[in-house]
């Protein structure tokens, strides 16, 4: 039977005690031939889906870059509309077509601000935004494969609401600790190891000094 949404693949770089950032800086933990692999699989899905934590440590493109291949719609998740007016993804709307995700937090000032820009501004959710709806409207929008580029918080959304196909793991030579790095699955976490079904190891790749793991859910 076919999903009411479209299919959801969880993608990041973790170090090997599974943190994938210090606190609220930027850092490369990835290698340039794993970014390649990572640009290749952009270039193959509808939109990429990333929270706004992680719009403002890392200010991204969320473009496809290493290789040649189409942009995938950048929908960034923004309960209060606040992405500033100056981050690359405002500033590259025109050309790359982008989806801001809000919800009724979102102050009349920040709503016309952003309705300036040619992007489009989909409102769904009370606090926070409602990921369900959200993949649904998507999913009518004719997408069908969406690339989730976390932070930690926004991957624990999707998790804990069983909206992850496959995850896509790499796993990096690095050891970061501490308990102000954000880890691969933030929030609250299950209950137990049996909360969610068992993941199924479909594939593993050895990128040089990185390993790179398939799971399906
Ligand atoms: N290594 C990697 O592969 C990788 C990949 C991505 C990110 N990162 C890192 O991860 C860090 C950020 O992670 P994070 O866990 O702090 O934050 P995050 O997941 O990037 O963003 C979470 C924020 O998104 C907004 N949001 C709106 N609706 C949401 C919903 N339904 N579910 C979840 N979030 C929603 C909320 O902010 P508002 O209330 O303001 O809307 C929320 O606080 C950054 O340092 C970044 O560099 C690393």
């Amino acid at each position: 039977m076919e999903k009411s949404r479209p299919y959801v693949i969880l993608s990041a770089a973790m170090t090997l005690d599974g943190k994938i950032a210090k606190g609220r800086t930027k850092i490369k933990l990835s290698s340039k031939n794993d970014k390649i692999r990572v640009h290749k699989l952009r270039a193959k899905v509808d939109g990429i889906l990333i929270g706004k934590n992680t719009l403002d440590t890392d200010n991204p493109m969320l473009n496809v870059r290493y290789v040649t291949g189409k942009n995938p719609v950048r929908i960034l998740l923004d309960s209060r509309g606040t992405i500033k007016s100056s981050s690359k993804i405002i500033q590259s709307c025109s050309k790359i077509s982008t989806i801001i995700a809000t919800t009724q937090l979102i102050s009349k000032k920040n709503l016309s601000r952003l309705e300036k820009f040619p992007l489009e501004i989909i409102k769904c959710g009370k606090s926070s935004v409602d990921v369900v709806k959200l993949l649904k409207i998507l999913q009518k929008k004719g997408m069908k494969k969406i690339l989730l580029e976390g932070g930690g918080t926004l991957n624990w959304s999707f998790l804990k609401r069983g909206l992850v196909d496959e995850l896509i793991i790499t796993i990096t030579p690095y050891i970061l600790g501490g308990s102000d790095s954000v880890t691969l699955v933030e929030g609250s976490g299950f209950k137990n190891l049996f909360s969610m079904n068992k993941l199924k190891l479909k594939k593993i790749q050895k990128i040089g000094n990185e390993l790179v793991v398939y799971y399906r859910t």
